[in-house]
């Protein structure tokens, strides 16, 4: 087989830089480890910037999106039994985020990619990139048993943090950088209404809570719970009481709970390589970095390095400028480690981590960031994100 890019990884960021790219007429395959059913059963965050809705819109499929998603002008903190509004409108010069969830994206995405008739491969094994530093790039996959090739002048590396394509990037010219916490999120999705219109990040001794949506009949809730907890130990009932424990006195009575229809237990962790690109290879989204949920930024990042890449390539391919590649992993940099300091500040002071003298200090942040100007807009502008870059 032959094509102009080699998409390893059908999550959304390599079915929006597929749909992107077949749409400006440069051709790709997609291959993915998994089935379609399996890609669409994992349940992610759901909390959209301006830049990702605008490429989602760009690719062509924002029709449920637009129809469906909740647009939300602001987002609430508890802590202290207390709730404090972060207005978007006010702080972020008018900007909003979309709540849709990235399963929900990543159908429609999948959907229009079937539709396209664009190839996309499933259910492929022991895929090994090749030559990346030469003019002719291959990738080497098994389908049925059969090993096949795919020659190409580029290779997305799509494929998550679990993926071959970072590894490709030699170990002498890759450096990770990495935390792990002390601690997962226990989720649950439930077909109830919301506890409120907006999301709420809360604090409370017994530690951090999230109350989320999907809709406005579909919940999801989040409490945090130390590493050595299993989800089997967590009965419905049993995360109901817990999560109405730490929520505050006067909305508790809101909260309406019912059966779950998922239950999980997510690890959080910081992490980044560096650099994100070897000669004719390109890491894009978790593949590249990972950023622990408090702030939602995930989705997000790999959007960011969705939209570089895509108007990186159409240089290549529109003007012939070759050389624009070169820019890519600087640029996507830039914004990722703007968003791993967010995530990992929001997770420090919405998680009783540290000693007494930390909280302490920890509490006193968020009462400053959450009751002052300066700091409102410190959070209102990185949550709903900052703006992409120019690609020149
Ligand atoms: N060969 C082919 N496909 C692979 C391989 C491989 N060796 N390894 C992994 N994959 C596939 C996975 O099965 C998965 O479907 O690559 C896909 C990667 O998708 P995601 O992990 O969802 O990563 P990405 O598309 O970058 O999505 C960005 O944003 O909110 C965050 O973590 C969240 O998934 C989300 C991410
Ligand atoms: C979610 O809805 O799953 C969600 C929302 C916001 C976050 C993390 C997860 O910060």
């Amino acid at each position: 087989m032959k094509t102009q890019v080699a998409i390893i990884g059908a999550g959304p960021s390599g079915l929006l830089l597929g749909q992107l790219l077949h749409n400006a007429g440069i051709g790709n395959i997609i291959l993915e480890r998994a089935t379609p059913d399996y890609v669409l059963g994992r349940i992610r965050a759901g909390v959209l910037e301006e830049g990702l809705v605008s490429l989602v819109r760009e690719a062509g499929v924002a029709d449920r999106m637009d129809r469906e998603g909740l647009p939300h002008s602001g987002t609430q903190i508890a802590f202290n039994n207390e709730l404090r509004r972060i207005d978007f409108h006010k702080y972020a010069e008018g900007k909003q985020v979309v709540v849709y969830g990235q399963t929900e994206i990543t159908a429609d995405l999948m959907e229009a990619r079937e539709a396209s008739g664009a190839p996309a491969i499933y259910e492929v094994v022991n895929v090994e990139i090749h030559g990346v530093t030469g003019d002719s790039p291959y990738v080497l996959f098994e389908k049925d048993g059969e090993q096949q090739r795919i020659d190409c002048d580029y290779v997305a590396g799509c494929d998550g943090f679990h993926g071959v394509s970072r590894k490709t990037i030699p170990d002498d010219l890759r450096k990770e950088y990495e935390k792990v916490y002390p601690f997962g999120w226990l989720g649950i999705l439930s077909d109830t209404p919301p506890i409120d219109e907006e999301l709420i990040y809360g604090l409370s001794d017994r530690g951090f809570y999230l109350c989320s949506m999907r809709s406005h009949t579909r919940s999801r809730y989040y409490v945090d719970v130390s590493l050595d907890e299993q989800v089997e130990d967590w009965s419905d009932d049993r995360f109901w009481d817990e999560l109405s424990q730490r929520l505050p006195e006067d909305i508790r009575g809101n909260l309406v709970t019912g059966p779950s229809i998922e239950k999980s237990i997510a690890p959080l962790r910081s992490f980044v390589c560096e650099p994100m690109q070897h000669g004719r290879l390109f890491l894009v989204g978790d593949a590249a970095h990972i950023v622990p949920p408090t702030g939602a930024k995930g989705l997000n990042l790999a959007s960011g390095d969705v939209n570089y890449l895509y108007r990186i390539l159409l240089k290549v391919y529109k003007e012939n400028r070759l050389e624009a590649t070169k820019q890519y992993s600087e640029l996507c940099l830039r914004r990722i480690w703007h968003a791993e300091r967010f995530s990992w500040w929001m997770t420090s002071m919405l998680h009783n981590l540290g000693d007494e003298i930390d909280r302490k200090i920890m509490a006193s942040q968020l009462d400053y960031y959450t009751s002052t100007e300066e700091g409102m807009r410190v959070i209102a502008e990185q949550y709903v994100g900052l703006p992409y870059e120019e690609v020149v």
